[in-house]
């Protein structure tokens, strides 16, 4: 039988309701409107597309927003005296720098200079520290997107032996890490992190009952390595060529086709996880509103 498709564009749709009438309210009540600033570096096709959808949506949702554009050959100083100029703006809430960076600008440097309450990708090490041992805080939007999607999907977690394919610091870390906390509705699994280091990936994922894929490489986990019933969800966007219109074609880490035979509930691409870590960024840029206005929030 085919799996139920987990969609996380109708999941982010209902969020994006209910963020609408939060924003309305945070306007109307308490005259405070979520501010955010999205920093763009260079002209890598798909951070433009992501920058872009990210300013639409915070649009759409009544926010205060700005795009800087920035050329590729920006220094790491200008790049600092930015984020310093919206770490003291009043008007913003949240800043987003969008990665990778060129090569010539320290990420870790610019990711640090952010002020933790305005840090609404939670990359700060203040709130990846705070994430880790489970203390309110910004939690990275992929990651917080994927515990959302299971939490309304009505997915077992409690319990669960979840296996999680990639150890980026955006991705694999946070969501291992959130998965394996005491947290309600959503964490208290076993989690099993695979790499490029280990040695029988089929092994791993042929184990689980939650298998989480952000290995970055279309189609690397095919049917023979998914066992019956699993839940899969497919962080992978990868752009794999392009419509005669020019529109990208894009394909997971999954093979879809083939493994929504065997799975019980799937996420495609597009419209899966990609929707959700747009949403929860927003989610954040509201909670840093409240937290900046003094007002109760998830973040602190
Ligand atoms: N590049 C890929 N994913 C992300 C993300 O979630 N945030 C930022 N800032 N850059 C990214």
């Amino acid at each position: 039988m085919s799996a139920r498709i987990i969609s996380g564009k109708e999941i982010s749709q209902q969020i994006r309701e209910e963020l609408r009438k939060e924003v309305q309210e945070l306007k109307e009540k308490h005259g405070v409107t979520p501010g955010l600033v999205t920093i763009l570096v260079g002209e890598n096709p798909a951070s433009i597309s992501y920058v872009t959808a990210k300013q639409r949506t915070a649009k759409d949702l009544g926010f205060y927003s700005v795009q800087e554009n920035l050329p590729e050959e920006v220094s790491e100083s200008e790049l600092l005296a930015l984020i310093d100029k919206y770490n003291k703006d009043e008007k913003i809430h949240g800043i987003l720098v969008q990665l990778p960076l060129p090569k010539h600008i320290n990420e870790r440097k610019i990711l640090y200079a952010i002020d933790p309450r305005k840090d609404v990708d939670g990359f700060h090490p203040v709130n990846v520290g705070k994430m880790v041992i489970g203390e309110p805080c910004f939690l990275p939007c992929t990651p917080h997107g994927i515990l959302v999607m299971l939490e309304r999907a009505q997915v077992q977690v409690d319990g669960a032996d979840v296996v999680v394919v990639g150890r980026s610091n955006i991705v694999g870390k946070p969501v291992a890490n959130l998965l394996l906390q005491k947290r309600k509705p959503v964490g208290n699994a076993t989690v099993t992190v695979c790499h490029t280091g280990t040695r029988d990936m089929a092994a791993h994922t042929r184990r689980a009952d939650i298998l989480i894929v952000a290995a970055g490489r279309p189609k690397v986990i095919t049917a023979d390595m998914v066992k019956e019933g699993a839940v899969v969800i497919d962080v992978g966007v990868n752009r794999i060529g392009t419509t005669p219109e020019g529109k990208a074609i894009l394909c997971g880490d999954v093979d879809f086709d083939a493994v929504k035979e065997k799975a019980s509930a799937i996420t495609p691409v597009p419209g899966g996880v990609g929707p959700m870590t747009i949403t929860m960024l927003m989610k954040n840029t509201v909670e840093a509103a409240k937290l900046w206005a003094g007002l109760p929030c998830e973040v602190g």
